[in-house]
């Protein structure tokens, strides 16, 4: 059988520095929680949570609780090993996020790199019902995704930030996009990507599409921004092609 190339059980271990990479703690999560409007005290469904990074970062920032999912048995397993460790309490579950159904109704729902995932129309619909559902009413959503209104393929340059994408030319609805994550941001490096992710590509008219047919009367798309700490601590310009491009969006919107 042919093997998925978008199984994190087969790369799970290279992930958890990518996770910690400069991108993903200056420009991810800094993005992320700036748009997070309410964490205090909020309970949080974290879709495609992943190793757990953002739920425990949810917690540290005083959510109330914090409920994680991710189709991958490996990085869910990981997840629990570092709450086994430092328990800040998340929950942790194993199921593809088109399957959740309704759980309850959350304050706060987070899809951080998981609509990209999806592998047609349908399952882009049934995410952002999921998200819809398990939303009270005013509740919030923030999801960061690969930036759809972009389909510039990279230059080698972007290995520095840890990551390249190549789109077909041109890039039509539905065709297959390569998103290569590395593990170390060595620019010089252009071994093989231990991540060769194959992902398809949806204009923003059918993101849009899914959410209003999910029940969203209004999305709002953010580009992505860099914190200033890492701004200062990385070398002088480094970001300027990163904030040029913008890779990722955020994707904001209220039940
Ligand atoms: C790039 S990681 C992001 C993890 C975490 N949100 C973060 O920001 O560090 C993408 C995750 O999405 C998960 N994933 C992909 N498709 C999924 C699906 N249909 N349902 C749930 N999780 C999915 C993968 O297993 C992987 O852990």
């Amino acid at each position: 059988m042919k093997e998925n190339p978008n199984d994190y059980n087969n790369f799970h271990q290279n992930y958890k520095s990518i996770s910690e990479n400069v991108s993903a703690v200056y420009a991810k999560q800094y993005s992320v929680f700036k748009y997070i409007e309410h964490l205090q005290n909020a309970s949080v469904l974290d879709l495609a949570c992943g190793n757990g990074n953002i739920s425990r970062l949810c917690m540290q920032k005083e959510a109330k609780k914090t409920v994680g999912y991710d189709i991958s048995e490996k990085m869910i397993q990981e997840a629990k090993e570092t709450e086994k460790e430092h328990s800040l309490g998340c929950e942790f579950h194993v199921k593809n996020a088109a399957d959740i159904g309704y759980l309850e109704d959350f304050d706060l729902v987070l899809a951080v790199y998981l609509l990209y995932y999806a592998r047609n129309k349908e399952e882009l619909l049934a995410f952002c019902k999921v998200i819809y559902n398990n939303l009270k009413k005013g509740g919030q959503f923030v999801a960061y995704t690969i930036n759809p209104f972009s389909t510039k393929s990279e230059p080698k340059n972007t290995r520095k930030y840890g990551y390249r994408l190549f789109f077909e030319e041109p890039c039509l609805e539905g065709s297959t996009y390569r998103l290569d994550l590395y593990d170390n941001m060595n620019a010089n490096d252009f071994s093989e990507a231990p991540i060769s992710l194959r992902c398809i590509y949806f204009s923003p008219e059918t993101y849009e599409w899914a959410f209003k047919e999910a029940g969203f009367s209004k999305i709002h798309w953010h580009p992505v921004e860099v914190d200033p700490v890492g701004i200062e601590k990385c070398p002088d310009g480094y970001w300027d092609y990163f904030l040029e491009r913008q890779p990722s969006h955020i994707i904001v919107g209220y039940k």
